[in-house]
């Protein structure tokens, strides 16, 4: 049952892998949602299929973060029907390839740009003001480990994230005082579509990947956002890395004969 005390939290990506692992884990934790997405489709079953099975109000919409009108109706969106928003999950992102900076798809650079950093700075700069207003609200990004370490094959992947991890950085600073927090959890490899969409749909590469590998699932990272978001509001975590216990950087595995 829905109090004037429910929390609610924005969920970009939450049509596939890490996405919907925290929009499960918040429902279930009694949060509101508001999902986003480029397959409405997904995000409406979710929407519905949480609602149902946790009783709480579950909204979903298209979003694409290339698209700045589609973002900005989607916080209109959630903003006119919860009344504020208490945390803006982004889980959306993607790379694109892993060819060396000098044999790159221009294009496919521009996506991952776009993607995984101009759409969430529009999206937090969309949201933040209503925060600010009301005191309260915590900003949670999904980064990755790859923003942390040079490594061949990711050079705008790695950039776009940790330019984004520097944004965040700053937005700390301006909004200290205010009462918002601001995190930014980069995980390991985790078992979602992500390297399906990496590797351009090419399963061999992806079970390659995989092959006697312990990744960490989806859930995982969830957890991670709901400790993040769930501590008193006295307390800000800045910056979580969470990997999998057979990995130690982005080219260090540990795999299973
Ligand atoms: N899985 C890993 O190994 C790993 C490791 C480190 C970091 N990460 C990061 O974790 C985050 C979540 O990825 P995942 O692992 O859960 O992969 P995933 O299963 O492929 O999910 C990616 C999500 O991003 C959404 N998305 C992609 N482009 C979008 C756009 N233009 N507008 C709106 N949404 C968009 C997708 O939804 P639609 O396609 O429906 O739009 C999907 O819901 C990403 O930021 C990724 O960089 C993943």
């Amino acid at each position: 049952m829905e109090s004037s005390k429910t929390k609610v939290a924005i969920v970009t990506g939450a049509s596939s892998g890490i996405g919907q692992a925290v929009a499960r884990k918040f429902a279930a934790g009694g949060w509101a949602l508001a999902l986003g997405a480029r397959r409405v489709e997904a995000v409406t079953a979710l929407a519905d299929e949480l609602s149902q099975r946790h009783g709480v109000r579950a909204r979903a919409r298209m979003m694409d973060l290339r698209a700045p009108n589609t973002i900005n109706a989607f916080v209109e969106m959630t903003l006119a029907e919860f009344g504020g928003v208490d945390a803006v999950i982004n889980c959306a992102g993607l790379a694109l390839g892993r060819e060396a900076a000098d044999k790159g798809d221009v294009e496919e650079w521009m996506t991952m740009i776009e993607t995984d950093y101009v759409g969430p700075i529009r999206l937090i700069r969309k949201a933040l003001p209503s925060m600010r207003e009301k005191g309260s609200g915590h900003i949670i990004n999904i980064g990755a480990l790859a923003a942390l370490y040079p490594h061949p094959g990711s050079a705008v992947y790695a950039s776009s994230k940790q330019a984004l991890r520097a944004f965040l950085a700053c937005v700390r600073e301006d909004t200290l005082g205010s009462g918002v927090r601001v995190t930014n959890i980069d995980p390991g490899i985790t078992r979602t579509g992500f390297a399906h969409v990496r590797f351009r749909g090419d399963t061999a590469a992806v079970e390659g990947l995989m092959k006697g590998f312990r990744p960490l699932e989806p859930e995982d990272v969830a957890e991670c956002v709901w400790f993040a978001a769930t501590l008193p509001s006295r307390v800000n975590i800045d910056q979580i890395t969470v990997l999998p216990t057979d990995q130690t950087s982005p080219t260090r595995l540990h795999k299973s004969s």
